[in-house]
């Protein structure tokens, strides 16, 4: 197979470019120094010039505060790229797997979220992710559309390495949301999924996380409990009593429920707590 990577140097793109480049597969890891995806020229040169088996699409800007900031530039390299993205996959040939999230969901739900669920994003983030997934839908018949929440990797900041680094000061306060549930997603899972899927070629949205809905509060506890600290230390708080408050809106329930991929024959990923006891045995013991 033939792979190309958009968003390579980040969190889910390194960790796939190991899974392909592992598998055998012949990847092109595209960080955003190679291939900036917001550029029309760049993309379609790129796409056209290797003419890929899979494009895998994780390029993002995953700041959802810095969207809410700059909504125009959240539509720009989430929405806009994701359409070059698309026409060059559809001119190449090429089979697409872009990578979305479940913040395209309001979060008032009351039972997961399946694939067939109305998006209704609340943030300019999870807007601009729901106008990448258009884009793709659009674009390119049978590309893939998979969205995943809460991630967690050996590469890049996020939840699990925070709650780490805070937990390493004994006098730290612990304070985290109970209010936001989700499913944490590990990259070491995810991504030979995506090459799965990828593989197959499969057509259509996916819901694709770990098992095990929580909220940040209990997975810090969790984060604590498998990097052998007190998880009593952690607080829970309210979103409402967030100082300062965040100036995007979460959803407060965003747990996705992976229907497609079940009614597939496809086998859920496990409980998050498996690899995040691997990920902080990583980052704890080098
Ligand atoms: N992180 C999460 O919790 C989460 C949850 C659900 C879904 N997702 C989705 O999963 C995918 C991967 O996320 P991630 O956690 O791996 O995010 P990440 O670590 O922020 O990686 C995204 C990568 O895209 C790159 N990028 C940004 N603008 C670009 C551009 N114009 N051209 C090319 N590359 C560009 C970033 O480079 P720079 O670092 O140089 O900006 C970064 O390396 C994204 O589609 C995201 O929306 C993430």
């Amino acid at each position: 197979m033939r792979a190309l990577v958009t968003g390579a140097g980040g969190q889910l793109g390194s960790e796939l470019h190991r899974v392909l480049a592992e598998a055998g597969d012949d990847v092109a890891a595209a960080s955003r120094d190679r291939l900036d995806v917001t550029s029309r020229d760049q993309v379609l040169g790129v796409v056209l010039g290797l003419r890929p088996d899979v494009v895998y699409h994780c390029a993002a800007w995953t700041d959802v505060d810095g969207c809410e900031a700059d909504p125009d530039r959240a539509l720009l390299v989430n929405a806009l790229a994701s359409r070059h993205v698309t026409e060059a996959c559809r001119l190449a040939g090429s089979h697409l797997v872009a990578i979305s999230t479940d913040y395209v969901f309001a979060g008032t739900a009351t039972r997961p979220y399946v694939e067939w669920d109305q998006p209704d994003p609340r943030s300019a983030y999870g807007r601009s992710k729901l106008a990448g997934e258009r884009e793709v839908a659009a674009g390119c018949l049978g590309a893939a559309i998979v969205r995943t929440s809460w991630l967690c990797g050996a590469a890049g900041p996020n939840m699990a390495r925070t709650v780490l680094r805070l937990a390493a000061d004994p006098r730290r306060d612990l304070a985290f949301v109970d209010d936001q549930v989700g499913n944490p997603t590990f990259t070491s899972d995810l991504a030979p999924l995506l090459r799965r899927l990828g593989v197959a070629r499969l057509p259509g949205t996916f819901h694709a996380t770990n098992q095990g809905p929580t909220s940040w509060h209990g997975f810090a506890r969790e984060v604590l409990a498998a990097a052998g600290h007190d998880p009593g230390r952690v607080r829970a708080v309210a979103t409402a009593d967030l100082v300062p408050p965040r100036p995007a809106p979460r959803p407060a329930y965003s747990v996705l429920d992976g229907a497609a991929l079940r009614g597939l024959g496809i086998d859920p990923l496990p409980d998050f707590r498996d690899p995040l006891a691997r990920l902080v045995k990583e980052l704890t013991h080098g």
